[in-house]
């Protein structure tokens, strides 16, 4: 049974770092979904926001006092720990982690945390080195076998002017993280191997290469870093995961099949043969048109006149998958490369090929969105249109599987 949102009881527990200040955006987008949000604050916590902004947001005085005749006297610490739906720890902070890992109780947030029979997610915030130090590998692992579940952290710049993975997951991706622990809520722990364990996931990703003799091909500039990325993120969260690339200069993912292709005809049969599976993601840039006579030996040059080449209209993947009555995946998430009008375009492709969300950026000059590091995205659905801030391609793979992750637990 899910819990939905709007009558969610959220636990908050406020660790002290730079990113406190995103956990203020947190409480305001859950009080908007209409979740009741308790808030309780480590003393490291009020050095970098007020528990009076935390009360004025949540609507309920802010617990931060172990000890505290007045507070216990209202609700007990332990009843407090009890009675919320999901324990939220943002921004967790490596020292919060180390306690929390250690089953320390020297406070009231790591008591509650001690204390709760409930489903805890974290979103961890640290400097990119603490994140990366051995201490905290080992914290992090055993509160994953714990059951503890995590959301981020993101890569990019930092607070402290370093760059890398740290920095918290924006609200947003908390709050779709929080949805899908809301899903199944009678287990004493979120699932310990992700949100997406037991689910399969088909991703294509990469170029299409058409071959127009033996020796060359039409082909374009996906470099595959984007598609590569949510396969990784995919498996990352659990799930069984078949990507078909075409061709690119990346590594194969770990933990997952990787099937290597060319053609778009070729994606198109490689796709056919994984499914079926409960989500389909098509990152490729697949080719709109092939040559409709492939050579059998090299063309040469000479001849006079311009050489004309018949292009006809390679199938389309992403509209075929999502309109299978039979094996339609849960969930088709497409994405749309546009030059212009990127919102329009992308909410028409959303229509004309039936599925469920539509990932739109810009290629247009001067965007480094083919082969760059990053990409600025909008999020296009039946519900609207959100607009995402410029982030790593991973920390874009990483929202888009919690958003997955929430799609198909809303769906039976
Ligand atoms: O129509 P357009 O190529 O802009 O659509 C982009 C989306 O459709 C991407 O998700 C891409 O992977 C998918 N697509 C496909 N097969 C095609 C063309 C596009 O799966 N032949």
């Amino acid at each position: 049974m899910t819990i939905p949102l709007s009558t969610a009881r959220i636990l908050l527990v406020i660790g002290g770092g730079i990113a406190a200040y995103k956990a203020l955006e947190l409480i305001r987008r859950l009080r908007e979904r209409g979740a009741a949000v308790q808030v309780v604050m480590t003393a490291s916590a009020q050095a970098f926001i007020t528990p009076l902004s935390a009360a004025t947001l949540s609507g309920q005085p802010v617990r931060h006092e172990l000890f505290s005749l007045t507070d216990e006297a209202l609700i007990g610490h332990i009843e407090l720990s009890r009675s919320a739906d999901l324990v939220v720890v943002a921004p967790a902070t490596a020292n919060l982690l180390a306690r929390m890992a250690c089953g320390l109780a020297d406070d009231l947030a790591t008591t509650l945390l001690l204390a709760t029979d409930k489903r805890v997610l974290v979103a961890p915030a640290m400097n990119v080195r603490m994140w990366l130090h051995p201490a905290t590998r080992r914290n992090v692992e055993r509160l994953e076998a714990d059951g503890v579940a995590f959301v981020g952290p993101g890569e990019g710049p930092m607070a402290c002017g370093e760059f890398g993975p740290g920095r918290m997951a924006e609200p947003a991706a908390i709050v779709d993280a929080i949805e899908s622990a809301l899903a199944k809520p009678g287990d004493s722990a979120v699932n310990p191997r992700g949100p997406l364990e037991g689910r399969r996931v088909i991703v294509t990703s990469g170029p299409t290469y058409e071959p127009i003799d033996p020796v060359r091909f039409i082909g374009n500039r996906s470099s595959g870093r984007q598609g590569h990325a949510i396969a990784q993120a995919a498996a990352g969260a659990g799930a069984t995961v078949i990507l078909v690339t075409g061709p690119v200069s990346l590594p194969d993912p770990p933990g997952m099949t990787v099937v290597h292709v060319e053609s778009a005809r070729e994606m198109q049969a490689a796709v056919a043969a994984a499914m079926p599976a409960d989500a389909f993601i098509a990152v490729a840039a697949v080719a709109d048109w092939r040559v409709d006579h492939v050579e059998t030996e090299k063309i040469k040059k000479g001849g006079g006149g311009p050489r004309m080449l018949r292009l006809v209209e390679n199938p389309d993947i992403l509209a075929e998958v999502s309109k299978q009555t039979m094996l339609r995946p849960a969930v088709v998430i497409g994405f749309a490369a546009e030059t212009e009008h990127v919102v329009d375009n992308a909410n028409a492709k959303l229509h004309r090929k039936g599925c469920d969300l539509i990932i739109a950026n810009s290629v247009a000059e001067g965007t480094t969105t083919f082969g760059g590091e990053s990409n600025e995205v909008q999020v296009i659905s039946a519900e609207g249109v959100e607009s995402w801030p410029s982030m790593t391609k991973a920390a874009v793979a990483g929202r888009v599987i919690a958003r997955l992750a929430a799609e198909l637990a809303k769906r039976p």
